[in-house]
């Protein structure tokens, strides 16, 4: 057998490789077959699809063949009549089982559904795995009177907050301004919605005074869906924060008049701290069984005795109740604060600084069982604020001017969560979010407006009996 010789550098020979692809013959009449039964499937499936379009044509078609022209004219005029008297009649229930389906479908057709892959896609939310693109799947789309809500089914791996750090750029895609991602019920779902309008655009007039305050839910504003906000006091402290003119009068002033009916029934003792000198707070001092301004050594004389009263009623409720129910005896003591960094970080006497902060320290951490609230604005969030910050287990961020100074107060991955507090204008105050411990979602609120003339007549009508009235009461 004849050996071969490679010497290197020599070419190897390669011998050329007959790849031949196997040929299908397929008849004509098979394919025009298959093309027109793939596009009457198609067909099929989209008349299921959008059938509130489908039917009502086929229903026209088939009144016209049957009835003539006049007649479908008559019956549409007929529709169109009904629809008119029902939003005159009752219109609550025409736009939400009338009007409303009817925007979402369109919205969803017309909007969401034409755009959804490429949108997924341009903002990074669809992905490819061995060589196939998976796209997040739209469920459901409902809209409302001031925005739209979309259902989404997740990919596996995606979490609502991935949802959430794009829903603006989702919103901007749909050609809307605004987008807030919720996780719901169902782990593999998320619910982004959009707006397009705002809920919070108009001014809330003060909020009716009820006799009684309910500390599980104190009206003080309005929420998105337009219904009340309420807030739980029991068992809470308050922390608000804001710009310099967000608003954070109007929030102690509407918390001030929740709790107006116990305040004039001695159930509930309001302690002011107006350190900016009492511009805020003085025109409500009939409501305040304490009221403390300027000195900084009479607000730590002021918080020094709160420290005491809690303590005296701890060590009587010790062993009878672990949470105090307020009685004309022994009332809910509510410390309103309008700057607290003034009182923590601003004085400038050590001493009276450090006691400032120890009392507070004492108040926000046992206060709350022995119904010692706390509810402190806050215009400035620096380092020597932020220890209390973890003590308030409600706050509430108002405009906020640093998109850093939204998690630095309402905590962390708070903007992520749709808390934009930076992003609050300035033609807005009163509007801001809050976060609740133990809730994920910030809820996004406009808070009632009380002019002057309003506090003046709150402390009139609801000023609290004077001492002696006091145990007039109580005997
Ligand atoms: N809820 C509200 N609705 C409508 N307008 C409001 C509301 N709250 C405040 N305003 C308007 O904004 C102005 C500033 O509000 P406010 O004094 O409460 O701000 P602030 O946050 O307390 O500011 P500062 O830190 O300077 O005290 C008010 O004079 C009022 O005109
Ligand atoms: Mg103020």
């Amino acid at each position: 057998m004849p050996l071969i010789n490679i010497i290197p550098g020599d070419k190897i020979p390669v011998a050329p490789m007959n790849v031949r692809l196997p040929a299908w013959r397929i008849p004509g009449w098979l394919l025009v077959f298959w093309w027109l039964a793939r596009g009457l499937f198609r067909l099929v499936v989209l008349a299921v699809r959008y059938w509130w379009i489908s039917v009502p044509t086929v229903l026209a078609l088939w009144t016209r063949a049957e009835f003539g022209g006049r007649v479908l004219a008559a019956v549409t005029l007929g529709l169109a009549a009904v629809c008119l008297c029902w939003w005159r009649l009752h219109p609550v229930s025409w736009l939400r089982f009338g009007w409303y389906p009817i925007v979402s479908r369109v919205r969803a057709a017309v909007v969401y559904r034409r755009r959804w892959a490429s949108v997924m896609s341009t903002c990074g939310l669809a992905t490819v795995f061995a060589g196939d693109r998976y796209v997040p799947r739209l469920l459901k789309v409902r809209c409302d009177r001031f925005g739209d809500e979309v259902t989404v089914r997740m990919l596996p791996g995606q979490i609502p907050d991935d949802w959430g750090q794009t829903a603006e750029r989702l919103a901007y895609a749909f050609r809307l301004r605004t987008g807030q991602a919720r996780s719901t019920d169902r782990p593999d779902r998320v619910v982004v919605r959009f707006q397009r309008r705002d809920p919070l655009a108009g001014v809330v007039a003060p909020l009716p005074v009820a006799e009684v305050p309910d500390l599980d839910g104190l009206a003080l504003g309005v929420g998105e869906d337009g219904q009340p906000y309420r807030l739980r006091l029991a068992g809470s402290h308050v922390l608000i924060a804001g710009a310099t003119g967000a608003g954070k009068g109007s929030v102690l002033w509407s918390l001030i008049r929740s709790l107006a009916g116990g305040i004039r029934s001695g159930l509930v003792e309001l302690w002011a701290f107006d350190p900016k000198g009492g511009m805020e707070l003085a025109a409500g001092v009939p409501l305040f069984a304490r009221f403390a301004y300027d000195d900084p050594d009479s607000m730590a004389g002021v918080l020094d005795e709160a420290v005491k009263r809690m303590r005296l009623r701890a060590a009587r409720l010790r062993g009878v109740t672990r949470q105090h129910v307020p009685t004309v005896d022994e009332p809910l003591i509510v410390l309103v604060i309008d700057e607290l960094a003034a009182l923590t970080a601003y004085i400038t006497d050590r001493k009276v600084r450090d006691r400032i902060k120890e009392s507070l320290g004492l108040l926000l951490s046992q206060g709350r069982a022995v119904g010692v609230h706390v509810v402190a604005a806050l215009q400035d969030p620096r380092k020597d604020v932020l220890p209390f910050r973890d003590l308030f287990p409600t706050r509430i961020g108002l405009r906020l001017t640093e998109p850093e100074q939204v998690d630095m107060v309402l905590g962390d991955a708070a903007r992520d969560r749709g808390a934009l507090c930076d992003r609050i204008p300035e033609s807005a105050p009163g509007v801001g979010f809050v976060v609740l411990d133990g809730v994920r979602e910030p809820v996004r609120v406009r808070f009632a407006y009380l002019t002057d003339d309003d506090i003046r007549h709150l402390g009139r009508t609801y000023r609290r009996l004077d001492d002696t009235d006091q145990q007039e009461v109580t005997a």
